[in-house]
C-alpha cells in the first residue's frame, strides 16, 4: 500500500554536460524518493555524479541539460525559471557544501550573513534577522552565539564554520536540507560532532535530508536509506540496515570490502577497489562495472559476454518487477519508488539478494 507522499521524488533523472569531446552524461536514469523526516545517503567513488545529482535538485546547473522530474512536495522544480527556484532555494530546500570557507563571504561577520539569509527571504527587519541569527548560531551549539556572531569567518575553527553553514542553511526552516560531503574536511572527532549535530537537527525539525559522502561510515551513522552510484547510474537502493546485511551489488560489496576492520592487524593494506570509474564520454554498451567486477571475472564465458554487452536494469529479489515493494523500477508513483521506500534493488544481472544467493549455494551475511 502506498504511504505519504516524499517530499522530495526524483525521476529518470538524466544530466548532460556539452564537452569539446562530445556529451558527458553524468547522471542518467536515476530515481529516488526522500520521505519526510527521513535521511537519504548517496554513495559513490570520485566522478559517480552525487554533486551532479544534488546540484540538479537544487536547479543549480547552468549550461547543462537536465532531463527527468525533480519534485517537490509535489511541485516540478525542472524546467522553473530561476526567480521561482530562487524562492524555494533557501526557505524550502537548502544545501551545505563541503567547504565552508568557499561559501562564508570573508567581509563580512557571520551574524551579518545568516541574517541577510534570512532578510532576503522573509523581508525580516534587521534587528529581528540578526536575533534569529544568534538563535540559529546557539541551535548548532556555538558557544557565546551573541558574541561569536560579530566575528569573521577566518575567526573560527573548521568544524565551527561548518556549524555556521549548517545554522545559516537551516535559518529559513527549510524543509529539504542536501549536505555535500559536509565533514570530509574535518578531523573524525569534530566530524563525528557535526554528524551528531545533523541527527539531531533532523530528528528534532522533522527534516528531510540528503546525505552526500564517499563513505560509508557516515551513511552507517546517519542514513535511513542508501543510494549507491557508479557512472552517475545507481548501482543499489536498499534500507541502511539492508544494505549493510546483504549489499546486493558486486561494487556495493567492494565498497564494504574496502572499510577497515577493528580485527585487521596494523599492516594490512586497505583493500581498494581494483581498476578506475568508467568514461562517462564514451560509455561501454555492457554493465559500466564490468572491467572491474569480480562476480563477472568468477563467473562463466557467457555470464560475463552477458555483463559486457547488456546494461543491467535495477531490479529486486524477484527480478525488475519486484522493485521497490512491487512497483517498476524508474515508474512515477509511491510505491513505484525502486527501492527508497522500504525495497531492495540493484542493477547486476547476478545480484545477490538473501534468497538468490541461497539458492546459488552461497551463504548472504
Ligand atoms: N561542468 C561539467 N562539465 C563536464 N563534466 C562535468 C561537469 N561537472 C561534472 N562533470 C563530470 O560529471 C561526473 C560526476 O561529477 P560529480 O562532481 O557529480 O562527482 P562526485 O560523485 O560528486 O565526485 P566527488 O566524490 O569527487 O565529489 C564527473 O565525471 C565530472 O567530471
Ligand atoms: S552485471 Fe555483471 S559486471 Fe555488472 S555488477 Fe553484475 S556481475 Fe558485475
Ligand atoms: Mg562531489
Amino acid at each position: 500500500m502506498a504511504g505519504p507522499a516524499p517530499l522530495l521524488s526524483v525521476r529518470d533523472l538524466g544530466v548532460t554536460f556539452a564537452t569539446p569531446r562530445g556529451p558527458v552524461r553524468a547522471v542518467d536514469s536515476l530515481s529516488f524518493d526522500v520521505p519526510h523526516g527521513r535521511t537519504l545517503g548517496i554513495v559513490g567513488e570520485s566522478g559517480s555524479g552525487k554533486s551532479v545529482t544534488s546540484l540538479a535538485v537544487m536547479g543549480l546547473h547552468t549550461g547543462a541539460e537536465v532531463t527527468g522530474s525533480v519534485a517537490l512536495d509535489g511541485r516540478e522544480l525542472v524546467g522553473l525559471p530561476d526567480r521561482e527556484l530562487n524562492r524555494l532555494r533557501g526557505r524550502r530546500m537548502a544545501m551545505i557544501f563541503q567547504d565552508p570557507l568557499s561559501s562564508l563571504h570573508p567581509y563580512y561577520t557571520v551574524g551579518e550573513q545568516i541574517a541577510e539569509h534570512h532578510r532576503v527571504h522573509f523581508g525580516t527587519r534587521r534587528a529581528v534577522a540578526r536575533a534569529r541569527a544568534v538563535e540559529a548560531l546557539a541551535e548548532v551549539g556555538i558557544p557565546e552565539p551573541g558574541r561569536r556572531a560579530g566575528e569573521y569567518p577566518h575567526q573560527f575553527s573548521g568544524g565551527m564554520r561548518q556549524r555556521v553553514m549548517i545554522a545559516m542553511a537551516l535559518v529559513c526552516e527549510p524543509d529539504l536540507l542536501i549536505a555535500d560531503e559536509p565533514t570530509t574536511a574535518l578531523d573524525v572527532t569534530v566530524q563525528a560532532q557535526i554528524l551528531d549535530l545533523l541527527a539531531r537537527l533532523q530528528q528534532e525539525r522533522r527534516l528531510s535530508v540528503v546525505m552526500i559522502t564517499h563513505d560509508l561510515g557516515v551513511v552507517a551513522r546517519v542514513a535511513h536509506e542508501v543510494l549507491v552510484m557508479y557512472g552517475g547510474r545507481a548501482a543499489e537502493q536498499a534500507p541502511v540496515e539492508a544494505l549493510f546485511a546483504s549489499p546486493a551489488h558486486p561494487y556495493t560489496r567492494g565498497l564494504l570490502d574496502s572499510l577497515p576492520r577493528l580485527d585487521d592487524p596494523d599492516d594490512v593494506p586497505l583493500r581498494a577497489i581494483p581498476g578506475s570509474p568508467p568514461s562517462l564520454l564514451d560509455p561501454a554498451p555492457g554493465c559500466a562495472f564490468a572491467p572491474r567486477c569480480a562476480r563477472a571475472a568468477a563467473g562463466t564465458e557467457e555470464e560475463r559476454a552477458r555483463c559486457a554487452t547488456e546494461r543491467p536494469a535495477l531490479g529486486g529479489a524477484g527480478g525488475p518487477e519486484a522493485a521497490g515493494g512491487g512497483g517498476v523500477p524508474g515508474a512515477p508513483g509511491v510505491s513505484g519508488a525502486p527501492g527508497v521506500l522500504g525495497g531492495h534493488t540493484a542493477a547486476c544481472h547476478f545480484a545477490a539478494f538473501p534468497a538468490v544467493a541461497a539458492h546459488e549455494g552461497t551463504t548472504a551475511p
